[in-house]
């Protein structure tokens, strides 16, 4: 399963291809546009989705589609042995290395080049996973989150946060305009990339929320699957168990 949608739009080329272009074009200014657009709430939803995972004192993590390595870092909080980044592009992961190095965090999080779909890793070897942002962007979300459960282990937990759409008046409202129409010119103007930003708005609309994406997670055999709106339902946050 696939949401269709793909940055460019181009006739030969794959979403994976297009989603690593996107993301090497607008490395440099994808940790200050994501902090400006949901003015800082991003940090505290990583924060909160990191929370869920302290009951289980895990101690290997993995960050899939790390990027620049936020959710990495905020996973420092639950003070984990070793923590993995994984992520399709090279511009992202260069950027986030020298934040790990700046932030005494290099020997704790490695950052790896790697595809989601095929995690270079052994079944059962990991005690839980963060995915901020990064599902949306699969090019086979199915693939992807069995991936993810494949090396799981038995018990263990995964969130994953992704934008979303409020349900109620006035935010409603207010979110689409913001999304729509502010969201793109201003992503625009700071990456220089045109279609990055209308991507975003557009992926979103078209990718499964709430219940339709816990009934994915479940066919792909999750046991406990859980969704919590956060902000009024502008993120969702899941957290599911293998
Ligand atoms: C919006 S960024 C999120 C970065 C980070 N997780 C955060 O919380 O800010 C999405 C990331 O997903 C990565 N990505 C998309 N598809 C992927 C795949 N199949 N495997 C690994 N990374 C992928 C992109 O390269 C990009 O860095």
């Amino acid at each position: 399963m696939s949401t269709n949608i793909s940055p460019y739009n181009r006739e030969n080329s794959s979403k994976k291809g297009e989603v690593k272009e996107m993301f090497d074009n607008i490395a440099g200014a994808y940790d200050t546009l994501n902090h400006t657009l949901t003015f800082g709430m991003d940090i505290w939803w990583r924060r909160r989705a990191i929370s869920m995972l302290r009951p289980y004192e895990p101690k290997v993590l993995v960050d899939m589609a790390t990027g620049t390595g936020d959710f990495a870092l905020a996973a420092r909080r639950i003070n984990p042995e070793k923590v993995i980044g994984i992520d399709l592009s090279p511009g992202m992961l260069e950027i986030g290395r020298k934040k790990m190095k700046e932030k005494g965090a290099d020997q704790l999080i490695d950052m790896v080049l790697g595809d989601s779909e095929a995690i270079q890793m052994d079944d059962n070897t990991v005690d839980a996973m963060t995915v901020g942002f990064g599902v949306r962007n699969f090019e086979n979300l199915k693939l992807g989150l069995s991936e993810m459960r494949r090396v799981l282990k038995p018990g263990k937990p995964a969130v994953i946060l992704e934008p979303s759409f409020p349900t109620t008046f006035p935010l409603k409202q207010l979110f689409q305009f913001y999304f729509r129409f502010i969201t793109p010119l201003v992503g625009r103007f700071v990456s220089g990339d045109d279609a990055a930003y209308t991507y975003l708005p557009e992926s979103v609309k078209a990718f499964p929320h709430g219940e339709e994406f816990l009934e994915i997670c479940r066919e792909v055999g999750y046991k406990k699957v859980k969704y919590v709106p956060l902000t009024g339902g502008i993120c969702a946050l899941y957290l599911l168990e293998k």
